[in-house]
């Protein structure tokens, strides 16, 4: 794979060979902060075209999706690039099944957890555990048989991260654990798991909407760190745990949960105006706006903005999608010039809420989602590996003295 650089989402200017100085040399190493115009892999699983809002998995708009797939079809679509027969959906759905359950020296383990610790720390910490009870987990290798590792390695993931959220929830609150059921799909099992009663239909439903919303988005940056882990070929449970620690930042997926505090923080509609008005005025980020790659409305926001006002007048929650609603309206009024629209934390944050999950679960929601999204890529990424190694520009001194210590 070839790392190019670009005009951001126009035209792709590759190294040419016969444009170097010599054969064999290197192209010219540029400065990109942050990579923002750097292509760094290839894809078939989704395309984003920021400039227009568009987010397409495996050339299917993410709307469609959201009103038509389930999560299971989505994961399905992503990992093989094409929707599924309905042999081949109940395969993948039974197969998931079988490995909802984690070992008991997981429920151990969550068990010693303090109840006070962040969730995305007790996540990150028993995904990495997860590989402790799996003979199975060994480094990747780019062969088939290797690839084929990889993809039961993934399968397990994404069948137990839900256990493993739901169960430390049930555990820092107090409640026996409830044990997955084999019979459910994963937004219903994992309610079932975090609430101990079967959701209602538009529940289950709820969430797996916002599932199929999170579930993969371009090389963004817990995307990016979980190739740059498997590129290195070590295993997926290695890979997934990176993911997770990048996930919690709160310039990634951890601005949900902002989101949320913000809400709760204003109180009322009538709070709004000065609250966000002042933190504009003091240049302050305002969480759940913005995207590094969005610069017109997320496609992802457009729906659940829709999905947010249903499940929150569903649930007596109207107060909360009215005051998203009149920080939209300021924020875009200041910002919208500058490409500044809600990215999917901002409605998801409400909607999240309205199906009755804790604000500090919100991060650990996306991830049991994107769980799938990252998987994918590091397949992708070992069918056709290269290690990723960019360089630093270093700004430091030369031929420096090294002074003895008794004389610094
Ligand atoms: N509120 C107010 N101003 C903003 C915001 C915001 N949320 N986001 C960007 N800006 C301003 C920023 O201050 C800058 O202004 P100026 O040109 O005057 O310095 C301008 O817009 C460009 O911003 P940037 O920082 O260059 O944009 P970036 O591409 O580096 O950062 C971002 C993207 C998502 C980190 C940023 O928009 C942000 O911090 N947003 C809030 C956190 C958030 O909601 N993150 C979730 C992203 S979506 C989920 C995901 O994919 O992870």
């Amino acid at each position: 794979m070839s790392v190019a650089q670009i005009q951001p989402q126009v035209t792709i200017t590759t190294v040419s060979p016969t444009t170097m100085s010599t054969p064999a040399a290197p192209a010219a190493p540029f400065y990109d902060k942050g990579l923002a115009n750097t292509v760094a892999a290839d894809t078939q699983m989704s395309f984003i075209d920021g400039g227009k809002g568009v987010l397409e998995y495996v050339g299917i708009d993410i709307d469609t999706l959201a009103r038509n797939s389930t999560y299971e079809e989505t994961v399905y679509l992503l990992w093989n690039r094409k929707l599924p027969t309905k042999a081949e959906l109940d395969a993948l759905k039974s197969a998931l099944q079988a490995e909802y359950e984690i070992p008991d020296a997981i429920y151990d383990m969550i068990k010693s957890f303090p109840k006070d610790a962040v969730p995305m720390h007790a996540l990150r910490t028993l995904v990495s555990a997860l590989a402790l009870h799996d003979k199975d987990a060994e480094s990747s290798e780019t062969n088939p048989a290797g690839i084929e590792r990889a993809k039961r390695q993934s399968l397990r993931l994404v069948a137990k991260t839900p256990t493993l959220i739901a169960n430390f929830d049930r555990h820092r609150s107090g409640k026996a654990f409830v044990r997955p059921d084999k019979s459910m799909d994963i937004a219903t099992n994992f309610l079932w798991m975090l609430n101990g009663e079967k959701p209602t239909d538009a529940m289950a439903k709820g969430l797996d909407i916002c599932l199929i919303l999170h579930a993969d988005h371009g090389l963004n940056a817990s995307t990016f760190a979980a190739r740059v882990t498997i590129a290195t070929l070590s295993d997926m449970y290695s890979a997934m745990t990176t993911a997770v620690g990048t996930l919690k930042g709160p310039l990634h997926g951890g601005a949900n949960e902002e989101v949320m505090i913000m809400l709760d923080e204003i109180g009322s509609i009538e709070k709004v105006d000065d609250y966000v008005k002042g933190k504009l005025e003091r240049k302050e980020l305002i969480m759940g706006f913005g995207h590094r790659v969005y610069k017109a409305y997320d496609p992802r926001a457009t729906y659940l903005k829709t999905f947010a006002k249903q499940i929150a007048t569903d649930t007596g929650n109207l107060r909360l999608f009215e005051m998203s609603q009149r920080i939209e309206g300021i924020v875009l009024a200041a910002k919208a010039d500058k490409g500044i629209f809600p990215n999917v934390d901002f409605y998801s944050a409400t909607t999240y809420h309205c199906l009755g999950i804790k604000t500090d679960l919100f991060t650990c929601m996306f991830a049991l989602s994107r769980m799938s999204g990252w998987c994918g890529h590091c397949i992708e990424q070992l069918m056709d590996n290269r290690l990723i190694r960019p360089q630093a520009k270093y700004n430091g001194p030369h031929a420096a003295t090294y002074a003895p210590m008794a004389q610094r």
